[in-house]
């Protein structure tokens, strides 16, 4: 079968239109498939982690960290519900906050800094004390800072409410009045 250039000419139109319609379909995708929600911490200052096991096993922490929680829609203000953060080392939730319902605009970003100092309570078994006091050798501790609520959101049902939970995993090392100066660049932590 031969082609004349006019028939090269419809073929070519039409891969040229197929291209264009894979575009949109792959800018839409990724669009979709982008988090609503973006959060990440964005510095952590560990000052105190100290573990006693008498009369019960408590964590003597002083930790402060800032969170941001972004807006990631440019078409939709976002409304969060019951918003908490909570800390934990090793399963363990030793200090928590209350951030209670708010809502983002277009585009916006929530800072949240956190300053606490306190003791918790912990359960630990006798392995994981001493994993703690191999991480107190080296100075490194992983933590974990969850947050977790939920959005709320208007569709064709209705109003809707998805639950969110998103955890930060953070290895900190731990600076005292001696060596704060020595404190390493912190790299911002994505959460998931
Ligand atoms: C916690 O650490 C910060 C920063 O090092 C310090 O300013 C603050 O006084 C500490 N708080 C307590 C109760 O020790
Ligand atoms: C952590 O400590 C550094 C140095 O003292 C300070 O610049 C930073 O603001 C602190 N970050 C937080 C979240 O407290
Ligand atoms: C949070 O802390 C950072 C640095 O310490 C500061 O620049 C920022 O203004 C603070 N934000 C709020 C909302 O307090
Ligand atoms: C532990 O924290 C509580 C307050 O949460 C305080 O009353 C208590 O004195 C603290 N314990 C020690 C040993 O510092
Ligand atoms: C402590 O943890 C162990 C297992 O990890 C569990 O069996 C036990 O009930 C826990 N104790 C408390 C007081 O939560
Ligand atoms: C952690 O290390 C400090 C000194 O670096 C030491 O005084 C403390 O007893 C250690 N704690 C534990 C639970 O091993
Ligand atoms: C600061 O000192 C503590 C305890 O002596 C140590 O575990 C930690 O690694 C030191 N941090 C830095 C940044 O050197």
């Amino acid at each position: 079968m031969s082609c004349d250039e006019d028939c090269r000419r419809r073929f070519c139109a039409h891969v040229l239109f197929l291209f264009i319609v894979l575009c949109v379909c792959f800018i839409i995708a990724v669009l979709i498939a982008r988090p609503t929600t973006k959060i990440a911490i964005l510095n952590a200052n560990l000052t105190r982690f100290e573990l006693a096991t008498s009369p019960t096993t408590s964590l003597f922490f002083n930790l402060s960290f800032t969170m941001s929680i972004g807006n990631n829609l440019w078409h939709d203000d976002e409304d969060y519900q019951d918003m908490e953060i909570a800390c934990y080392y090793n399963n363990n939730e030793f200090d928590s906050i209350d951030l209670g319902n708010f809502r983002l605009h277009v585009m916006k970003t929530r800072i949240v800094n956190h300053s606490s100092s306190g003791n918790a309570t912990v359960n630990l078994t006798s392995n994981e004390v001493d994993a703690f006091k191999r991480s107190n050798e080296t100075g490194y501790f992983d933590i974990e800072i969850w947050l977790q609520g939920k959005r709320i959101f208007e569709d064709d049902y209705g109003y809707e409410t998805k639950y969110l939970s998103y955890q930060c995993k953070l290895r900190l090392q731990l600076t005292t009045s001696q060596n704060s100066t020595t404190q390493g660049n912190f790299m911002p932590v994505k959460c998931h």
